[in-house]
């Protein structure tokens, strides 16, 4: 290899050497085998010509800065193949080494975003200067796939922030920066407003430093802060392990430990061998089954999903202008936020004009926080809260070309509201309903167009939670499953689309994980471990608590209605050991969850949560009864894992994608599996070992953990789950 393919050198007559990143294969430059060739012959270049070299800036042609490493390269490392990767790590490595301690002042133009492997580049640089482009992002997120920042990213944080600060504002969290914020945290040096001003500002720094040295090469360095052998430091560094288990909950992430050990080990040695621990601990992560689930989630089936795998072919996008919510309550308000934010006219309406103006209180509330927060402008909080019209008068609905129903769980109600306005909104207007149980089938049936009606299940808080689950009903068109999926975009959450089914996908599966829960306190396991199993498992809401929240009527009047729906149809309902306990709690104790003031947790008179209910301990627990702690984590895991197979087999899911993502986005299905199906891929023993644990948990706890008929053969066919 004599050519540098991916970077093209480009030098004036000063000796100003520009270094363009550019792959000509790309999109966006990645850090594959032809940039890692390229780097090699520029460095060796670098070298022999350094007498005629005054500086060097380094930028890039694509639109991002550099994207780093290739995670379709790094999804399939094995314990076999890791020696190769850290071999390749290395030698990148000791090039961005060799051209830090060139002894020419070398400066990163930050044109884009620079995350990962793009701001490990920027880091091996004396200079680094972000242009203020919209949408940028600066910092290094892989503990957000399960991985650390294995090209020195570790140890020149460590070195440029201290370790607390590395930790806590760029490692662990893998918080993404605007330039700006970049710069306050001390991660870029400067910003500019231009390209033309970014350059500049380069060759201005390389004018004034014709020398440069990265400041941990200078003589006297220490790592800001100081490090774990001065006794200082170390009297702080309990804190860590503390703010680790806080992110974690001790659930089975791997990476925030490693970075941890990265950095504190890593902090005591010289550089290079600074380097090497950094290596080993990366190889370790990306060998192992976490970041692999972890890519697969946050990377490949959410760009599947977002990029409308499932949006119907041949219909042409369209915008929704106004939209109508139909109930100011908790999920009108949010939904009315969101759409306003994302530049959506809203006309949002209730019985009366006092609540229609209370729900528009919400985004009052949101704003004022967020203005206080510097996180948006006072102008741009006015022009957001203007396009929300709060009104009780059918009549303001006209001309609106979409319409969002979140009244009450009610057949009927919903049937009268949807009759009231569909006359009066645009004669196309696309028909949502943001019901969390009801059949969308049913539904339509209260409207002209039935083609047009489609469910649109937003979770809470609405402002918050990435996701939505799409709801085809019987007669559901494609144009508006397509107008639904746009619409989602548009408010920029991500669509997952699922076919009819009373609870859907979401509502259905965490309803098995509430009643595992519930049922462990049945069997008298005591209700503090059952919490902590679903913790340490890594749900990122205890299984109690959230029962809670949903209030304990809520699965009785499902189950009312599920159970009579069932009979109707000739089957038989067959009862969950969860019932019982839920009925005890509602009609021995009148407990009915947090709303109520006293469910499975006691609550102050301010609503917030006090302790566990120290009568859940008299009136189940039976002190000798213990079941594995592994057995309590898995029966949550499992009873939900399982259900998604069986509603693939009953075809409400359609894509293996969606429930990914559906899973952990909708409904905090831990993230380090990957997805709910993800999790079954990627147990041990694969497909065979999980319906081999399967049979073990119905032989131990009922039948209904008995894997499904597909999941069976699947294994038997030496299968995973994966999208075509
Ligand atoms: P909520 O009780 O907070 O709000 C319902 C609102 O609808 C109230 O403001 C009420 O005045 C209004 N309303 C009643 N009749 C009306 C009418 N004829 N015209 C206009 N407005 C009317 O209920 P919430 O929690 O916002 O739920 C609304 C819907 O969203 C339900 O179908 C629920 O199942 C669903 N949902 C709820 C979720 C949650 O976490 N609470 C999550 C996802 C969906």
């Amino acid at each position: 290899m004599t050519e540098s393919t991916t970077i093209r050198w480009e030098q004036d007559r000063s000796g100003l050497v520009t270094l363009v990143l550019d792959d000509p294969h790309q999109s966006a430059n990645t850090m594959n085998q032809a940039f890692r060739d390229s780097l090699a012959v520029i460095t060796d270049r670098l070298e022999a010509e350094k007498d005629s070299v005054r500086g060097v800036i380094i930028t890039s042609a694509k639109k991002t800065f550099f994207a780093g490493g290739d995670l379709r390269d790094l999804i399939r490392v094995t314990p076999d193949t890791a020696q190769q990767l850290f071999d390749g790590g290395l030698e990148i490595k000791r090039h961005l080494r060799r051209i830090e301690t060139l002894g020419k002042p070398v400066v990163a133009a930050i044109n884009g975003a620079a995350l990962g492997g793009g701001f490990e580049l920027a880091l091996a640089c004396h200079h680094r200067v972000a242009l203020d482009a919209p949408g940028a992002k600066i910092g290094c997120p892989e503990v957000t796939l399960g991985l650390l920042p294995g090209g020195g990213g570790v140890v020149r944080t460590v070195r440029l922030l201290g370790i607390a600060d590395a930790l806590l504002k760029v490692l662990l969290q893998g918080t993404q920066y605007s330039p700006r914020h970049a710069l306050q945290n001390g991660l870029v040096h400067e910003v500019a407003a231009t390209h033309d001003e970014l350059m500049a500002k380069a060759r201005a720094f390389i004018d004034a430093n014709p020398e440069s040295q990265q400041p941990w090469d200078k003589p006297g360095y220490r790592i800001p802060g100081g490090t774990p052998s001065n006794p200082k430091f170390a009297a702080n560094l309990p804190a860590f392990p503390a703010t680790l288990r806080k992110q974690t909950a001790g659930a089975p992430y791997p990476a925030p430990r490693n970075i941890l050990a990265a950095a504190v080990e890593g902090a005591q040695v010289d550089f290079e061998t600074a380097q090497v621990i950094e290596a080993r601990y990366f190889v370790e992560l990306a060998a192992g089954q976490t970041s692999k689930n972890m890519i697969q989630a946050f990377f490949f089936d959410l760009q599947a999903v977002n990029s409308g795998a499932n949006r119907p072919k041949g219909v042409e996008p369209r915008q929704v202008r106004k939209v109508a919510v139909l109930g100011a309550g908790m999920m009108g308000a949010g939904i009315a936020y969101s759409c306003a934010r994302a530049g959506i006219d809203v006309v949002l309406k209730d019985v009366s004009a006092e609540a229609a103006a209370k729900g528009k209180g919400y985004s009052e509330k949101l704003c004022a926080k967020a203005v206080a927060k510097g996180r948006t402008t006072q102008e741009k909080a006015d022009a957001l809260l203007a396009r929300i019209t709060p009104t009780a008068d059918p009549a303001d609905l006209a001309g609106c070309d979409a319409v969002i129903e979140a009244v009450f769980e009610d057949t009927a109600l919903k049937h009268k509201v949807f009759q009231e306005i569909e006359s009066v909104v645009a004669p196309d207007a696309l028909l949502c309903s943001n019901t969390s149980t009801l059949p969308i089938t049913t539904l339509a049936e209260g409207v002209e167009r039935q083609s047009d009606f489609i469910g649109l299940h937003f979770f809470s808080p609405v402002d918050k939670m990435p996701l939505v689950e799409i709801i085809k009903g019987e007669r559901t068109g494609d144009e508006a499953l397509a107008r639904a999926f746009d619409l989602v975009r548009q408010i920029k959450k991500t669509p997952i689309v699922v076919n009819d089914s009373r609870g859907f996908f979401t509502s259905r599966v965490i309803g098995h994980f509430i009643n595992e829960g519930v049922a462990m306190v049945g069997e008298g396991i005591e209700p503090a471990s059952v919490e902590q199993a679903a913790a340490q498992a890594g749900y990122p809401a205890k299984v109690l608590s959230l029962m809670d929240e949903l209030t304990l009527t809520l699965p009785r009047k499902i189950r009312t209605e599920t159970r009579r729906a069932v009979e109707e149809a000739g089957g038989t309902w067959e009862e969950h050991p969860a019932e019982a306990v839920i009925d005890r709690m509602v009609d021995e104790f009148g407990r009915t969850g947090r709303s109520g003031g006293a469910g499975f947790y006691d609550y102050g008179p301010d609503g917030r949560r006090t302790k566990l209910w120290p009568g859940l301990r008299e009136h189940f627990t039976r002190p000798d009864h213990r079941i594995p702690f592994a057995d309590m984590q898995e029966r949550m895991l499992f009873s939900e894992a399982l259900d998604t197979v069986r509603l693939l087999e009953e075809g409400v899911l359609t894509s293996v994608a969606d429930a990914n993502i559906g899973s952990i986005f909708g409904i905090g299905f831990p993230g380090w599996t990957g997805g709910v199906l993800q999790y079954i891929n990627g147990y041990e023993g694969g497909l065979p070992g999980f319906v081999a644990r399967a049979r073990e948990l119905a032989d131990r706890y009922g039948a209904r953990f008995t894997p499904p008929a597909l999941l069976v053969e699947k294994a038997e066919r030496g299968e995973r789950f994966a999208d075509a």
